[in-house]
């Protein structure tokens, strides 16, 4: 089966058409967490830039680093001059500039959890504010969340990523915070909501299906047919919740 983490860059045109751009509360939760201006940001698995702009438009010089080819070409096309990019995985990131800001938007899930947060509190400077963010999309209506997974049983039980350290959905703390909480580097770890919803036609809920990676990795003609088993189950017009999870933390600033 190919890797999960990989298989974005097969769609990354869709991906950058069908994914929604982040919320401007978003930025304003960072920078308020800051509390001191952001100047430099690294940004982790930068996909096609969505969270790259938000950053960048005010006025953080954001480095975004993306292991996927395709997807670094699309971000290219996407950010102001003024970002700079580098072709590399999260592992493959060494120590050298620090940043007022380190973030991932739903990418830390595929980084490999050895050395995380050192590798991450060494990117920081004292003081640095780490951000990660992300959440599913899921039918507004129960009927519909019903109907569509009913629809995709056959092929795949679900298509949401599990909690990569276990946490129980019903935890209060989520993962990452979970593991901020516990490491030496970081003080401060707080978790947020920002709500968001959407109303979108059956056809763009497919297309973002489309961008998901439980889909990616599967054959495709079994993906055509998860697709079209879906298509024939929902209405014209979708309700979706898409509230984002914001884990924030702060470097210490001794080692
Ligand atoms: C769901 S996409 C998120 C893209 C973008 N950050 C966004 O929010 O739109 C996940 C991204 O993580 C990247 N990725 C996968 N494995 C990675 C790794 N080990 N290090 C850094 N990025 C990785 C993928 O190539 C993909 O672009």
């Amino acid at each position: 089966m190919p890797d999960r983490a990989m298989s974005f860059g097969a769609v990354a045109a869709a991906y950058e058409r069908f994914r929604p751009e982040y919320p401007v509360e978003l930025s304003d939760l960072v920078t308020a967490y800051a509390g001191r201006p952001v100047r430099t940001a690294l940004e982790i698995g930068a996909g096609t830039g969505k969270a790259t702009r938000l950053f960048a438009r005010r006025g953080v010089m954001v480095t975004a680093t993306e292991p996927d080819g395709s997807m670094l070409a699309q971000l290219r096309k996407n950010v102001p001059a003024t970002v700079g990019t580098m072709q590399a995985a999260f592992e493959e990131l060494r120590p050298g500039e620090r940043y007022g800001l380190v973030y991932a938007a739903a990418a830390l899930h595929w980084t490999n959890p050895e050395g995380r947060w050192s590798r991450i509190a060494a990117l920081l400077e004292p003081g640095g504010v780490f951000a990660s963010f992300g959440g599913p999309f899921r039918p507004a209506d129960p009927a519909v969340q019903e109907a569509v997974r009913a629809a995709r049983a056959p092929f795949l039980e679900s298509d949401e990523i599990p909690s990569p350290d276990g946490t129980p959905p019903d935890h209060t703390m989520q993962w990452p915070g979970t593991e901020l909480q516990q490491s030496r580097w970081f003080t401060d770890t707080q978790q947020s909501t920002i709500e968001r919803r959407f109303m979108m036609s059956a056809r763009d809920y497919i297309g973002h299906l489309s961008t998901v990676s439980a889909y990616l990795v599967l054959p495709a003609s079994e993906r055509e047919q998860i697709f079209s088993r879906i298509m024939r189950v929902l209405p014209d017009r979708i309700e979706i919740f898409a509230d984002l999870t914001v884990h924030l933390a702060r470097r210490h600033h001794e080692d």
